[in-house]
């Protein structure tokens, strides 16, 4: 049987988590869910058309401030959480994902007219009963739009959502254009899933990273290590497993990723070669910023004259970083305004130089994630 609250328990006996009652609470909601989807397997094709699929356990939605162990809470449960085709992944890249199989519906050869959703969430439904989404942001209009009518036929297709948000429902693509067709997404938000509020006094994350220098000269062993020992304090991955850090294979667009050598719980690890060496541009540092909290670049060099791409792109990885607010922990030959001297776009280079030293802030790395 699934105990998310021993699983919690266990991590705050071995010293891994420090006790929080808000996040106790949250586990033992969680626990209750993960116990209610272990449940006797589906009735068969024949009862399944003649009757809707059995309402499923409700949902969580978990919100609050950056750092406060939502990614956590989610990721505990996740595990445990047995009996049920699952599937986590970032609320963007969802969404993306979910305008790709619209579109994909709309020119299907032989379709009938209609709306193109109930069959994307009848596919997407038929693939996991529990959706865990990381993440929860709305903050454009075509994803505003869809998404009551996409999340009330999922759940009437009988798939629990749990999700994690900085924000509390009601304040969700806050003045946000044509907001009244959204309102009806946070009303079956509230209807149909558990609000759990994690919003201690404690960020734990940047207690994780109290200390920590975020822009590291020079490059060599002793930045490595400085390095690496965030990420393994950061993600709790065990140092003593550290060729097993998974790689992942980011989309980027239609067919095209950008592999990230080392990937966990929000944090990537890239060399500047791989990110701004190669032929890459705004669409693959838009989708690190939107898939990371964090991302640790090694090996940045000094940049001069004949390195004016490398240059540029570095200019618009650290914008769209800097725009997503994904804390940045780096080790480079040179403090950012020494970083590029010369060159095509040195003078414009010196924003990206200011905006590197607002990243190291107090200010900067207390904010949340998010564009
Ligand atoms: N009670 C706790 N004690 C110590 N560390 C914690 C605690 N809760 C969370 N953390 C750690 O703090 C970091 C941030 O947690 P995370 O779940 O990513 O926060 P959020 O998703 O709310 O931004 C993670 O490394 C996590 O393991
Ligand atoms: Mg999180």
């Amino acid at each position: 049987m699934p105990d998310v609250l021993a699983a919690y328990d266990a991590l705050v006996t071995s010293g891994e988590l420090r006790p929080d009652p808000e996040q106790a609470a949250a586990a033992r909601t969680l626990d209750a869910l993960a116990t209610a989807l272990v449940q006797p397997p589906r009735t068969g094709l024949l009862a399944r058309l003649t009757r809707r699929a059995p309402e499923p356990p409700r949902g969580a939605y978990l919100w609050g401030d950056v750092g406060r162990g939502k990614s956590m809470l989610m990721d505990l449960f996740f595990a445990q959480a047995v009996g049920v085709p699952k599937r986590r992944v970032h609320f963007g890249a969802f969404m993306l994902e979910v305008h790709a199989r619209l579109a994909a519906e709309r020119t299907r050869p032989g379709r009938k007219e209609g709306d193109p959703i109930p069959p994307v969430a009848a596919a997407i439904a038929a693939e996991a009963g529990l959706l865990a989404f990381d993440e929860m942001m709305v903050t454009n209009s075509p994803d505003a739009m869809i998404l009551s009518r996409l999340f009330t036929r999922l759940i009437e297709d009988g798939v629990t959502v749990v999700a994690t948000s900085n924000r509390p429902p009601g304040d969700l693509y806050r003045n946000g254009l044509n907001r009244e067709h959204f309102l009806p997404f946070i009303a079956l938000i509230e209807a149909r899933m558990d609000v759990l509020a994690l919003n201690g006094p404690t960020d734990y994350r940047r207690d994780r990273l109290g200390g920590q220098r975020t822009w590291l000269v020079p490059n060599g062993a002793h930045a490595t290590a400085d390095l690496s020992a965030a990420f393994y304090r950061l993600t709790d991955f065990p140092v003593e497993d550290a060729a097993h850090v998974p790689a992942v294979d980011l989309p980027v667009s239609a067919g095209r990723t950008l592999r990230v050598p080392k990937a966990l719980k929000g944090v990537a690890v890239f060399s500047f070669r791989r990110l701004c060496g190669e032929a890459r541009g705004t669409p693959d540092y838009l989708a690190v910023a939107r898939a990371f909290h964090t991302v640790i670049l090694v090996g940045v060099p000094r940049l001069g004259p004949d390195n004016r791409n490398e240059a540029a792109r570095f200019v618009s990885l650290v914008d769209q970083l800097y725009e997503h607010k994904v804390k940045l922990l780096a080790a480079a030959d040179a403090e950012p305004d020494a970083l590029y001297p010369a060159g095509d776009g040195a003078f414009e280079f010196q924003r990206t130089a200011s905006r590197l030293e607002e990243m190291r802030s107090d200010a900067y790395l207390a904010k949340g994630h998010g564009a």
